[in-house]
């Protein structure tokens, strides 16, 4: 419990140091302030241009990635534990996501988690990320909307894990894929019922298919 514990904490603290938050107090603006409201990768892109875009998805995505990779070797270091490497770095990765959604040092309102989850997934499973991307890109190239595009690559992750992921599946990956899965498509639901009034935020510039 204990081990579980600070692998959870690890993730949680380092979720929490949200890309678009921490960079928008360097500037002096809050990005939950503007555009969608959400603090990511994609509202930074609508709202600050893609130097800062870009600048936040490489924090978030690095975050998530991070606390995979450091949970196991530094819960390791701290308390002698029987619980398996991959067990805390999933149980980190999933905390960073919390984190970023509910994050400790900006008032527990912050982002969706979808590129910390990605950084997570990356460390965990590589090869899921290619079937997600590919249907996160043709998602927003179809239709424009990047918040649909991340609910469909969110549901995607739990048969890319199934059958990408390690073989066998560790029964903690199979669980990660579905509870993040979850976790994105609840994180997502301001965007659903946007889908559903028709006031969802598209981009117009990535419809490539109807030009
Ligand atoms: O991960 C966030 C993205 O999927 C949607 O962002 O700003 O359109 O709500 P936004």
């Amino acid at each position: 419990i204990l081990a579980l514990g600070t692998a959870a904490l690890i993730g949680y603290l380092l979720g929490s140091l949200s890309g678009s938050l921490v960079l928008g107090r360097l500037r002096g603006v809050d990005i939950r302030a503007m555009g969608s409201g959400n603090a990511g990768g994609t509202n930074a892109l609508r709202t600050l241009g893609w130097r800062f875009a870009l600048a936040v998805i490489i924090i978030d995505l690095g975050k998530g990635a991070l606390a995979a990779l450091v949970a196991p070797w530094l819960v390791a270091g701290l308390l002698p534990t029987a619980v398996a490497p991959l067990t805390l770095a999933a149980v980190a990765g999933f905390c960073a996501v919390l984190g970023h959604v509910w994050p400790l040092y900006f008032g527990f309102s912050g982002g969706k988690g979808a590129g910390t989850a990605v950084g997570a997934i990356a460390v965990l499973a590589p090869w899921c990320i290619l079937p997600l991307l590919l249907v996160w890109i043709v998602t927003i190239v179809g239709t424009g909307y990047v918040g649909l595009a991340t609910i469909l690559a969110g549901i995607a992750l739990v048969p890319a894990m199934w059958l990408l992921g390690p073989d066998p599946l560790p029964p903690v990956l199979g669980a990660l894929a579905v509870i993040l899965a979850v976790t994105l498509i609840f994180t997502h639901r301001s965007n659903l019922a946007r889908l559903r009034d028709g006031s969802e935020n598209r981009f117009d510039q990535a419809l490539l298919l109807k030009r």
